[in-house]
This record gives structure tokens, sequence and C-alpha cells, in this order.
């Protein structure tokens, strides 16, 4: 792309990872995630202890980022953050962070989208993982986010389908919930999937117009299958769980793969890049690799370390926005509810 050599810092803190990650002209060569263990004992993210851990964190993380990627400071050409969406708190320690760092070294501030971010983690230069061509149809699937997005080029997005209710991410770990298993209940969902039969049990899936999704309705569902079931056997959870989350997972993969058929067919569009901490769920990169053969699809799943959040793919966003001088200015603000 260039041949200049450009050191980007990138800095996300939108939920509750504190993160931060160093790219040198697109290749990385640092990235330091700091979990919050302490949500896990609520089943959930608290947002003043994660504004408080971000607190504590940001500095260390920075620091070892730095170090990790061998550079001083003042190597650095920009540095970029999480301007949203996000948790309020969690953001402005990001921002404020990022604003006053670059101040000092004297450096433009880049803003990044936190959703534009888990879809371009894909042009971070990986050996054995291929670019998407443009135009293409990212599915971002966390936490907090569901969306099908059609990506005419690096920032020119249009969001063409988005879940209505519950993100897929809260739908897994709903349900986990409803089960008695930890917080985030996604990845044992999915590993005690594996040795289940996805037809066990069957839960209808949601009938939502055009490409939207919803999912509020599947763990209501969920919730009462459970409760009926636990009246007639108190074993039953323990006696069937990799059944039952193995039906779990099938349903929601195939609400997934139901709406990329729609999209696929209404755009024209079949290459399909995913994004987002629910990517990397065993059942939709099986899914996916399916649908090459089924459907023709080109499918692009990201390396597992930039599934979750993480401070790589922001940097890559700040280098993607460093080429083309798009820079923030000191007086831009967290936005926790910033759209793509
Ligand atoms: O992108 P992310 O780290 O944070 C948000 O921005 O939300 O996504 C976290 C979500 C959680 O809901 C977690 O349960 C889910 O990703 N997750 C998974 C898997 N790994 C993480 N869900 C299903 N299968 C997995 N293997
Ligand atoms: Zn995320």
């Amino acid at each position: 792309m260039t041949s200049q050599n450009i050191y980007i810092l990138g800095i996300e803190s939108s939920c509750d990872d504190t993160a931060a990650s160093v790219i040198h002209n697109g290749r990385i060569l640092s990235n330091v995630v700091a979990n919050q263990k302490i949500h896990e004992e609520y089943g959930g993210v608290v947002p003043e202890l994660a504004s408080r851990a971000h607190q504590q964190n940001i500095v260390p993380v920075v620091h070892q980022a730095l170090e990790k990627a061998g550079i001083k400071k003042e190597q650095l050409n920009a540095v970029a953050f999480t301007r949203g969406p996000g948790l309020m708190g969690s953001l402005l320690v990001g921002a404020s962070f990022a604003k006053s760092f670059a101040y000092g070294l004297n450096i433009p501030l880049i803003d990044v989208n936190h959703m534009q971010a888990h879809i371009l983690a894909h042009f971070i230069d990986e050996e054995g993982f291929e670019k998407p061509e443009f135009p293409f149809l990212a599915m971002t699937i966390s936490g907090g986010h569901t969306q099908i997005v059609k990506v005419n080029h690096y920032f020119d997005m249009d969001v063409i389908g988005e879940t209505i209710d519950d993100a897929v991410g809260e739908a897994y770990d709903k349900s986990g919930k409803i089960l008695g298993l930890g917080y985030p209940a996604g990845p044992e969902i999915d590993k005690r999937a594996q040795l289940g039969n996805p037809k066990a049990f069957k839960f209808t899936k949601p009938k939502v117009e055009g490409l939207n999704f919803s999912f509020s309705g599947l763990k209501t569902a969920i919730l009462y299958f459970i409760q009926r079931e636990v009246k007639e056997n108190s074993d039953f959870v323990k006696e069937n769980l990799n059944d039952i989350c193995a039906s779990i997972q099938y349903t929601i993969i195939g609400i997934l793969i139901d709406k990329l058929k729609v999209a696929t067919k209404q755009t024209g569009i079949k290459q399909i890049a995913i994004g987002g901490g629910v990517s990397a769920n065993s059942g939709i990169r099986k899914a996916l690799k399916d649908g090459e053969q089924k459907f023709g699809w080109k499918t692009y799943v990201p390396k597992f370390e930039f599934t979750t959040d993480n401070a790589a793919m922001i940097a890559i966003v700040g280098y993607l926005k460093f080429l083309e001088e798009d820079f923030a200015q000191q007086d831009v603000t967290a936005s926790a509810r910033l759209k793509i």
C-alpha cells in the first residue's frame, strides 16, 4: 500500500476489555488485552466497575503494547481510539487517554467506530488470511450487536439489517444464564454443542421481515421450555445439557444463515465476512464453509484473536484513516450510540 514507515497506536475501551495495539504499515507488532474478570460474578458487565477497571488498566496496557512492539512512543505517527458505540463511562477513559497522549506527542488523533473496526479487522496483514474485495457483506455478531452491512469501500458502508431487540451474543449469554452457566456463556454453549444432538429439542425461529433479526423470543421460548421440563424432572438440565446447547446453537445458526441467504439474493453479493465475538463460534464457521459449497459463497472468518474486542482492529482503522489524512480534533467526544 505504501512504502512509508507508519506506526499507529490503537486503543479500545468500549466495553469490558482494555486493549492497546501497535501496527506498522498494516502489520501487527503488538496486541495486548486486559480482560476484566470482575464482571463474571455479576453475570454481566457492570458499567461503573468497567470504567474503574479501564482507569487502572489503561496506562500499563499501553506501556506493554509499546514495549512488545519494540518501539518508543516518539516513533508513533498517530493515536487511534474507539469513539463508540459502547458504554459511555468505558469509552471516556480510552478517549481521554488517547487525546492527551496524541496532544503530548503532537501527533494526529484518529477516532474509530467500533463496529466498522470489527469489519475492517479483515484488512490486517496476516499470513494465510485473504482480504475481502469490495463490495462484500459483513455480518457483525457480538454481545452488543447483530448487523448485516453492505461494505462498498473502507468507509462507505450501509447497514441493511440489524436486530430489533437482543444481540446474538446476548441470546447465547441469556440462554446460558437460564441453564446455570457462567458469563459469558457463548464459548461454553459452543463447546457443549459440539458434543450434543442439534435436533434433540426444537425451538421455533422468529418471523422477522426482511434482513432484520430478533432474538428475545428465543430466550423466552428456552426459559419456558426449561421451566416445563424441570417440573417433570429436576435433573433435566444436567442430564441433557449438551443436547440443549446443541439445539440452541442449531437454532441460532439457522437464523443467521437464513438471513445471509436473503441478503446475498437481495444484493447479488456472495462475498461474506464475519466479525465480533460470536464469529469465534464453531457452528457459524462450519455453516459458512458449507455455504461455499452449497451456495457458491466466498467467506472470510477472522483469526481467533480478532473476533472478540481487541485494539488491533482499532489500529488498522487508524492506519487506513491515516492514509486518507482523516484526523479528529481535540474536541471530539465519545459517543455511546455512534452509528456505522
Ligand atoms: O465482540 P465481543 O467480544 O464484545 C461485544 O462487543 O459484545 O463479543 C462478546 C460476545 C459474548 O456474548 C460471548 O458470549 C460471545 O461473544 N461469544 C461466543 C463465542 N465466543 C464469544 N458466542 C458463541 N460462541 C462462541 N464461541
Ligand atoms: Zn465488539
